[in-house]
């Protein structure tokens, strides 16, 4: 079983999320990417990289059967807490998304994954542990770090003051290259890291096709009102957006087109932040 860097975060991101989800997640996240999930009442699905289940909980009130798989097994040993606490139905697993995880192929209508594929070395893997899963037609609906736009520590908010005018832009040191980076948290007082992988927008399209999927939407969620009142950024990302919502379909495999030619490089060297500043472009 993979340990990841989120394993000893559990607590916190527990407590973070709670039943609903923080600020980031409930207003400028989830309302997209549930959007694009759409109406899930009788649907199979599978919630990978589910975290304590937050959203597992809300699509099983919504009248979806519910698998949640994470790595992290003192993260699932919360989800299950919250379970039992109050019982809807919901199965969780502790797997490694990225290899086999101990389901039957073709038996979910839609596999979910919020926030997670940033921080999995071999997405590519989990990409493909999706479409195996889904039934042909199925949906795989995936939220992550904007690849365009959010780099974690190799990308940053400049003002630029001018009169009385203050324009914001966003500055991006590196894009083309797959490469690891540490993404710092503020936790309280302390500056606590976990590893995000960066890989362009063209990486995704084609592991997506060769995985046999077809994008059928791409989303970059707008803040609500709430965000932009409640964040210190939510003014910024009126322009710039932060996140991005990928809707893939699974072809059928007689359908599919040939695989691409060129192979993406899998991982990329790893780049250590000497100061991490607390953010929480997440
Ligand atoms: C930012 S959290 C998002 C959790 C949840 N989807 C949410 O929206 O709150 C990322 C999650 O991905 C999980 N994760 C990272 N690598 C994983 C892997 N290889 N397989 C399964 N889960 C993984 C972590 O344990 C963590 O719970």
């Amino acid at each position: 079983m993979a340990t990841t860097s989120w394993e000893r975060l559990a607590d916190w991101y527990d407590a973070k999320q709670g039943d609903e989800g923080d600020l980031w997640h409930r207003t400028l996240i989830d309302p997209t990417f549930l959007r694009v999930v759409g109406d899930v009442h009788g649907l199979r699905l599978l919630d990978l990289a589910c975290g304590n289940g937050y959203l597992s909980r809300r699509f099983a009130r919504e009248g979806a059967t519910v698998v949640g798989v994470d790595a992290s097994s003192p993260i699932i040993r919360r989800a299950r807490a919250r379970e039992a606490k109050e019982p809807l139905g919901i199965r969780y697993l502790v797997a490694d998304a990225t290899r086999h995880i101990p389901l039957e192929s073709g038996s979910f209508d839609i596999v979910a994954s919020n926030m997670a594929l940033m921080d999995m070395e071999d997405v590519e893997g989990a990409i493909q542990e999706a479409a195996r899963l889904l039934r042909s037609g199925g949906r795989f609906v995936a939220s992550l770090c904007h690849p365009c736009f959010d780099q974690g520590p190799s990308s940053t908010w400049i003002l630029e003051r001018f009169f009385r005018t203050t324009k914001v832009w966003r500055k991006v040191a590196r894009y083309r290259h797959p490469f690891a980076d540490e993404m710092p948290w503020g936790i309280e007082e302390r500056t606590v890291t976990t590893v995000g992988y960066h890989r362009p927008l063209s990486w995704y399209a084609r592991v997506l096709r060769d995985a046999g999927f077809l994008i059928r939407s791409l989303e970059e969620p707008e803040p609500t009102p709430e965000f932009i009142e409640g964040s210190p950024q939510g003014h910024y990302v009126v322009e710039i957006p932060l996140h991005l919502v990928i809707e893939a379909v699974q072809w059928p495999t007689r359908a599919r087109p040939p695989r691409s030619r060129a192979r993406p490089a899998q991982t990329a060297s790893r780049r250590k932040t000497r100061s991490p500043k607390a953010s929480a472009t997440r």
